[in-house]
Parts: C-alpha cells; sequence; structure tokens
C-alpha cells in the first residue's frame, strides 16, 4: 500500500500549493491590486502576479488529478460517488472540474483575449468581479478541504 501513501502525499502536497496560492491571491494579492498598491497599472501588476502563478496553479491541478483517480481506483471508491455520506468526494470532483476548465479553458482562451480590453474599459467593476469570483472559488476549496480531511476519517454530517 506504500504507492496510495505516497499517492496522497502528493495529492495533499499539491492542494496546499494550489489552494494556498489561490487564498493568497484572494486575501492579499489582489486587494493589493485593486487598491493601486503594486502601482496604477492594476492589469500590468496582475498580470504578473497571475502568468507567474497560473503554473503552479496548472501543475498541481494535474497532480492532484492524477493522483486523486488514482487513489479512487486503486482503493475502488467508486461507490462513494453513489452515497451522500461522502458528498466530500462528490466536492472534490466538482472543485477540481471548475479549477480545470478555469484554467485550461477560461484563462487561455478567454481572459487571455478579453481580460487586457475589459481592464481598461471598467477595470473597477473587472477586478470587483475577479475578485468576488476569487472568494467563491476559495470558499468551496475550503470546504471540500475540511470535508476531505474530516470525511476520510470516518467523519460525516449525514
Ligand atoms: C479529480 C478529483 C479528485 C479525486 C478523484 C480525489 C480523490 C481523493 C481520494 C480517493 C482521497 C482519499 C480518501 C480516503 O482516504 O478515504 C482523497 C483525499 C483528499 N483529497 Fe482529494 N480528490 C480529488 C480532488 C481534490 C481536490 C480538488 C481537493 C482540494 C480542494 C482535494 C483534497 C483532498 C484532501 C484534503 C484529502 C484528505 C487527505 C487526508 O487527510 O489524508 N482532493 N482525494
Amino acid at each position: 500500500m506504500d504507492d496510495v501513501v505516497i499517492a496522497r502525499a502528493l495529492h495533499v502536497l499539491a492542494v496546499v500549493i494550489w489552494i494556498g496560492g489561490v487564498s493568497m491571491a484572494t486575501t492579499v494579492a489582489l486587494p493589493a491590486v485593486r487598491h493601486g498598491d503594486l502601482g496604477a497599472d492594476r492589469f500590468r501588476a496582475f498580470q504578473a502576479i497571475e502568468h507567474r502563478f497560473v503554473w503552479h496553479a496548472r501543475t498541481s491541478v494535474v497532480i492532484v488529478g492524477l493522483t486523486g483517480f488514482y487513489m479512487t481506483a486503486r482503493l475502488n471508491l467508486w461507490e462513494r460517488f453513489q452515497s451522500a455520506q461522502f458528498w466530500w468526494m462528490h466536492a472534490m470532483l466538482c472543485v477540481w472540474l471548475l479549477f480545470t476548465l478555469v484554467l485550461f479553458v477560461i484563462e487561455p482562451f478567454i481572459l487571455h483575449r478579453y481580460f487586457h480590453q475589459w481592464a481598461t474599459t471598467a477595470p473597477d467593476v473587472v477586478f470587483a468581479w475577479l475578485h468576488r469570483a476569487h472568494w467563491v472559488l476559495l470558499g468551496l476549496s475550503v470546504v471540500t478541504i475540511f470535508g476531505a480531511v474530516a470525511g476520510s476519517q470516518g467523519w460525516s454530517v449525514f
């Protein structure tokens, strides 16, 4: 079972790097960018942080997905997806799918093309929405992590 132990360790390590970065972006970087603390050009300040972090996030999402599906297959946990008691398994999958969509589809194909234009036309509105979206993703992730750690130790709300 050493392989499952290693997969779990890699899974959690990647979650820490990824969601830790999302937390930093939401609670520290974005407020600083919005208030102009990193320079008057908010788009440039945001880009400088985002284009570096996006690769950490993408790599982590791939590792979390591979290790997550590996553990599910190896321990044959597919039945859990049919039970509400294991809501945190559904939550992990949903958070992973959501971030995969954001990082591999929305960011490169939509934000990369149109964000500069939006951010120069209505910067206050655009950065407020961006910040709100980060809070939603962070909130879902935090609940998921809490549920997964407690749930894998046998705790359940149902
Ligand atoms: C493709 C998506 C994912 C799959 C298939 C998956 C699968 C798994 C499995 C099978 C476990 C072990 C459960 C057990 O031992 O009973 C686990 C643990 C865990 N997962 Fe995921 N996961 C996924 C995504 C995520 C995401 C997105 C997060 C965080 C936001 C996350 C956070 C955790 C945490 C914190 C644990 C508990 C580790 C521990 O306390 O030992 N997972 N995951």
